[in-house]
């Protein structure tokens, strides 16, 4: 089998996000972890690197010393995760981009939009991949959902309910956790916190599910933590391009729930319901029909949940599994390019440069909206207007 290199930037030792990059990117056996620049410390990055099993020439110091060596290698990375803080991401996928790198970036993909426009650009000239970490995505009842909405199962969809609210940031003690204190330092972070954290992976998933785009918002913000410049909860109201109603949730500071992402599908026939702490169950409620619940796994699926699906009905599946779909999307986007044939569309559903524009341009738009009071706010991206 073909295997291709991957590299990650950011992902140093006890990072939140790096280890679920390092399995979903392994798990099929499709990238092999050749290079990194793991940690803002440069002895801690290289070091961290070799005793995650790296040639020692190849465990960088820096994304800056990493693309100068990897630029000129024959073997050089196929894929550069990006998983360093928000306020970074631009300037490393641009560069990577630039000279000829394919890139996944972390989420919020910029900072501004004129960032996220740019790279939407860049990656187009380059004719590179450059794809956001929606990482939920790639959960196959996540997958069933869209399909069952687009044969059209629910009918036309009339209201799409999404929530994002987990306690982690609740504690004044946390305050000056570096892992936290980021998060809420425009410095770091941006104009947003909780809604470009975890709102927009729901605003997302309410766009992958319904297939439609957000095309305006009205937003309530509020810093529930004396002290906190930016948002830890946020209400926002939203539109669809194809005319279905969106209400969102988003908090970082309510006690007890733990993830906390579920989504809720209204249409004329129909609802579904999903929640990412029981990825594998959905629950569809057919008009005047008993509640049933679908099994990730069972028979007669989608092509989609089929794909996405890693282990037998009623073996608990999770969120790196769902990583690993975007991975394995990306690879067969990549080993396609290579050999010149055209990609399978039920296996390249990872979100694209496009998709984080969007997210980046609905961040501006809340945050705007916010400042005005909940006014309706257009929340296209002026690229796509
Ligand atoms: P973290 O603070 O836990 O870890 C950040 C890591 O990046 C650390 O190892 C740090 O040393 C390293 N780093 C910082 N600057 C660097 C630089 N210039 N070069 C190399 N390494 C650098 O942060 P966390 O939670 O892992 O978040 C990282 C990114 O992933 C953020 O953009 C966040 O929004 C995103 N994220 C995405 C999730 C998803 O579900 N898609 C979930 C959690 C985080």
């Amino acid at each position: 089998m073909v295997r291709l290199n991957w590299g990650m930037i950011g992902g140093g030792e006890g990072s939140q996000i790096g280890p679920a990059h390092q399995l979903a990117a392994r798990l099929d056996d499709r990238f092999q972890f050749v290079a990194g620049a793991l940690d803002q410390d440069p002895s801690a990055g290289r070091d961290f690197g070799r005793r995650l099993g790296l040639d020692p020439e190849r465990s960088y110091g820096s994304w800056r010393e990493m693309l100068e060596a990897e630029r000129s290698r024959p073997d050089r990375v196929d894929l550069v995760t990006v998983a360093t803080p928000n306020s970074t991401h631009y300037e490393i996928a641009k560069a990577f981009l630039d000279s000829g790198f394919n890139v996944l970036c972390e989420k919020p993909m910029t900072v501004t939009e004129a960032e996220a426009e740019d790279l939407v650009l860049t990656a187009r000239k380059a004719d590179r991949i450059c794809a956001v970490n929606y990482g939920y995505t790639g959960y196959a009842l996540v997958r069933h959902m869209r399909a069952m909405i687009s044969r059209g199962d629910l009918g036309q969809i009339r209201l799409v309910v999404v929530e994002f609210a987990h306690g982690h940031h609740a504690n004044m003690a946390d305050a000056d956790n570096p892992r936290v204190r980021w998060r809420y330092d425009p410095a770091q972070a941006g104009i947003s916190a909780q809604f470009a954290d975890c709102g927009i992976h729901a605003l997302h998933l309410a766009s992958f599910v319904t297939g439609q785009q957000v095309i305006r918002l009205s937003s309530d913000f509020a810093s529930c933590l004396p002290g906190r410049v930016l948002e830890d909860d946020a209400m926002v109201n939203f539109r669809l391009d194809g005319g279905t109603v969106g209400r969102l949730w988003t908090s970082s500071v309510a006690i007890g729930r733990q993830h906390g992402l579920t989504i809720q599908v209204f249409g004329e026939t129909g609802g579904l319901r999903w929640e990412q702490e029981h990825p594998n169950q959905l629950r569809y409620m057919p008009l005047g029909q008993r509640l049933q619940v679908i099994e990730r796994g069972e028979a007669e699926l989608s092509p989609e949940a089929d794909l996405a699906s890693r282990v037998t009905i009623g073996h608990a599946e999770g969120m790196p599994l769902a990583f690993a779909n975007i991975y394995r999307d990306l690879s067969e986007s990549l080993l396609a390019r290579r050999s010149g044939r055209t990609a399978d569309p039920a296996r390249t559903l990872y979100p694209t440069t496009e998709d984080g524009l969007r997210s980046v341009a609905a961040i501006h738009a809340a945050v705007a909206s916010a400042k005005a009071e909940g006014a309706w706010t257009d929340a296209r991206p002026r690229l796509f207007r």
